[in-house]
């Protein structure tokens, strides 16, 4: 009994599962379709979804790994992500992965994992915004928690300069050239006046605004974001913020970055050759941005999983039961 034990939590401590295209090709065939069904009349209805479910892999991935714990909903004795410092009142579209999850159980019930959801939706929200298309590797399990704190101490600020960000990312085993080309997903979406009143007005306690904003595209931020305004007031991420393309490069080449994170990586000497590269050559920026996306849907915690059947909620289930699954 005691072996057995043992035998079991050993396969549980080195469950990082094995991840593989294709992988729901013979329990779900249909299920990469639904996804991409799903995430594209979700984009009709409001374009900004592309943009807000894509990031949701980014917060997901970064905080213990691809396994959904960012979508769990707060419960008594579990504080969740959604509500931790970079997520509340900032990341949406939840509810696109919920459509997406309901329109999966319905065809093959406790099949697909709401981590590969994830994954799944925001490869789509990509190609259908007019980027790269790629192929997933999937087989995900979701988690049994999730940790605010750990959200609240690993998610970076928007005022992270590129050096902490490279520092960030490395501890993920991401690149410099990763860093770039996944900030370059700020291509598509909004961010808000919350997120960049400090680069306007007073950035690093200078009471100045951030020097790198060119003067006319300044003018324009303040107009939208007064000191003292409504922080959530929205502004578009780059100039063309439905289309997945090069011009958040551009933009960062000229000095019309939103975020003081987008707009370091042009000043600091080590990125700008990079973020230059990029804003010439879209086909490289593609190239780097989906090699990227599948290192970072690698990142697994190894801790035990399940199937969600409602991404909001871990199953319920007898506690006697936590050693009979794989
Ligand atoms: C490099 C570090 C990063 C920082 C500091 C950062 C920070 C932010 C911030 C502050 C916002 C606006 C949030 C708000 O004001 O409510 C934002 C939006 C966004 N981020 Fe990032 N981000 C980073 C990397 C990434 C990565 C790696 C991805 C995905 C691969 C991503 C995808 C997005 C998207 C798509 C939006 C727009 C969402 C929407 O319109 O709802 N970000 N990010
Ligand atoms: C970047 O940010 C880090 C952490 O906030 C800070 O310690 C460092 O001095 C900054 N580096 C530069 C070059 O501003
Ligand atoms: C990064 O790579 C090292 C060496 O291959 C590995 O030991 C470590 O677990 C990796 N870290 C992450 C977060 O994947
Ligand atoms: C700017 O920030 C610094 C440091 O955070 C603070 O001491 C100062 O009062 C701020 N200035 C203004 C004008 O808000
Ligand atoms: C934005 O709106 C939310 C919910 O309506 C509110 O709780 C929050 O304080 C607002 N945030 C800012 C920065 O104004």
């Amino acid at each position: 009994m005691c072996l057995l034990l043992l035998y079991l939590l050993s396969t549980a401590m080195a469950s990082a599962a094995h991840l593989l295209p294709g992988f729901y090709s013979k329990t779900c065939p249909q299920a990469e379709f639904i996804v991409r069904d799903v995430m594209s009349k979700s984009m009709v209805r409001e374009p900004r979804s592309a943009a807000s479910v894509m990031r949701l892999q980014f917060h997901d991935c970064f905080v213990n790994g691809c396994d959904a714990s960012l979508l769990l909903d707060d419960t008594p004795t579990m504080l969740g992500e959604k509500l931790s410092l970079s997520n509340i009142n900032s990341l949406r579209s939840y509810e696109v992965i919920d459509e997406i999850k309901e329109a999966l159980e319905k065809v093959c019930p406790e099949v697909v994992s709401c981590a590969d959801i994830i994954i799944m939706a925001s490869r789509d929200a990509v190609a259908l915004s007019g980027g790269p298309n790629w192929k997933v590797k999937l087989g995900r399990k979701d988690s049994l928690t999730a940790s605010q704190e750990d959200s609240n101490n690993i998610m970076p600020s928007p005022r992270a300069n590129a050096s902490a960000l490279i520092d960030l990312f490395s501890k993920f085993n991401l690149s410099v050239e990763d860093l770039v080309a996944l900030s370059g997903s700020h291509s598509i979406g909004k961010g808000r006046c919350f997120s960049i009143v400090f680069r306007l007005y007073n950035q690093s306690g200078t009471g100045r605004p951030d020097p790198a904003i060119e003067p006319k595209y300044r003018e324009k931020l303040d107009k939208l974001c007064p000191l003292k305004g409504d922080g959530n007031v929205t502004g578009d991420l780059d100039a063309t913020p439905q289309m997945f393309d090069n011009q958040y490069f551009k933009d960062l080449v000229s000095g019309r970055g939103f975020l003081n994170s987008d707009e370091t990586l042009f000043t600091y000497g080590g990125t700008r050759s990079l973020v230059k590269k990029f804003s010439k050559d879209q086909s490289s920026f593609f190239k780097a941005f989906v090699e990227g996306m599948i290192k970072m849907g690698d990142l697994q915690s190894g801790r035990r999983g399940e199937i969600r059947r409602n991404c909001r909620v871990v199953n319920s289930r007898p506690a006697m039961d936590v050693f009979s699954e794989s």
